[in-house]
């Protein structure tokens, strides 16, 4: 496997050449990943269907499953959508640029290929100063999924998003680990009420304070259900395979100790019970923004050290967990 190009940039200052370089490509209709705020995204010109196509084709990615576009502020979201509800202008002044998602009904102008051929579209506006320079810098809206093949955890640091990715993409922007390091909250503003497709770190009681309860999206198929395409897959998994544990001593935790004995490695993430006998055993921050921050380049280390299983706490209830609890909940499916 031949490798992409990675150019560093400074975080809070980026610099021009790299932006120009990413640019050029982006404009040239190819792909580049680069960093936001949550995770890495995998960007192409959103007004441009081949190259929204070399996104699912680098990912693996269903073509069911409907892309993020990114912009580079409120203004330029709302030439992008039909309406502009006050729940999208309230949710959008307090919490853009920032990791938060609205799904609006589209303009003309963006391709089905974005959108996997539904009428409304996903937009944010990131607030990684590297996410906002290339905005700024191509003039363009990106689409940008994580920058991983489909399925796998997503990548808070470049080095994830060469390993998942390869030749796939061929320049990422290394600005270091992401901050969030959780997915953007996702919020559909498109129907009757305000519905909650995908927690993350800006909360349910960040959303109630600014629009009133936001329901969430039932993620089973049903009649009753309006599931976000996509939020059906088993997603942010990785290579192990994860189970949640709630006490150390628990039956589900010894037998899976006994079962791989002298076969693999068991490893065990925590924030306050450690299980005995696991190794390695990491502590994760007891708090939901650092433990976010931490989630993933912990579960990647562990595909790194060849885990055969990981045995994850599970973390504490609590609205402010939702997000976490979300990833653990879809990455322990069988
Ligand atoms: O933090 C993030 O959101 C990252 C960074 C790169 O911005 N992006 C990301 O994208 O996580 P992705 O493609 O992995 O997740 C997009 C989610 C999916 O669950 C998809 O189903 C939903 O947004 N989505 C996108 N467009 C939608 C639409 N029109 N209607 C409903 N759901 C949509
Ligand atoms: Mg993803």
């Amino acid at each position: 496997m031949t490798s992409s190009t990675v150019l560093r940039v400074t975080p809070d200052a980026p610099e021009r050449a790299p932006l120009e370089r990413a640019a050029e490509l982006l404009r040239a209709g190819q792909l580049v990943a680069f960093p936001t705020e949550t995770v890495y995204g995998l960007g192409a010109n959103a007004l441009d269907p081949a190259a929204v196509a070399r996104i699912y084709e680098a990912k693996g990615r269903p073509t069911y499953n409907p892309l993020i576009v990114h912009v580079p502020s409120l203004a330029a979201a709302r030439r992008l959508v039909t309406a502009w509800p006050p729940e999208a202008e309230a949710l959008a002044r307090r919490w853009w640029p920032g990791p938060l998602t609205l799904v609006l009904p589209k303009v003309a102008a963006i391709p089905g290929a974005v959108t996997a051929g539904l009428r409304t579209v996903a937009l944010r506006v990131p607030a990684h100063p590297v996410a906002r320079a290339l905005l700024e810098v191509t003039g363009l809206p990106l689409a940008a999924p994580s920058a991983n093949r489909s399925g796998e955890v997503s990548p808070t640091t470049a080095a994830h998003v060469a390993r998942s990715l390869g030749d796939r993409v061929p320049l990422i922007l290394d600005a270091g680990p992401t901050t969030i390091g959780i997915e953007s909250t996702v919020v559909d503003l498109s129907g009757d009420r305000p519905v909650l497709l995908r927690p993350g770190m800006v909360s349910r009681d960040d959303l109630a304070a600014l629009i009133g309860p936001v329901e969430r999206a039932r993620s089973t198929a049903g009649d009753e259900a309006r599931p976000s395409p996509g939020m059906l897959d088993r997603h942010y998994a990785p290579r192990a395979r994860l189970v949640l544990y709630d006490r150390p001593d628990a039956p589900g935790v010894l037998g899976e100790l006994a079962a791989a004995r002298g076969k693999g490695m068991v490893a065990a993430l925590y924030w306050k019970e450690g299980i005995p006998g696991a190794d390695p055993a990491v502590a994760l921050p007891s708090d939901p923004e650092r433990y976010a921050r931490a989630l993933y380049a912990a579960l990647h280390r562990m595909d790194e050290l060849g885990a055969a299983v990981i045995l994850v706490e599970r973390p504490p209830a609590g609205i402010a967990w939702e997000g976490v609890r979300d990833r653990l909940g879809r990455a322990a499916q069988p």
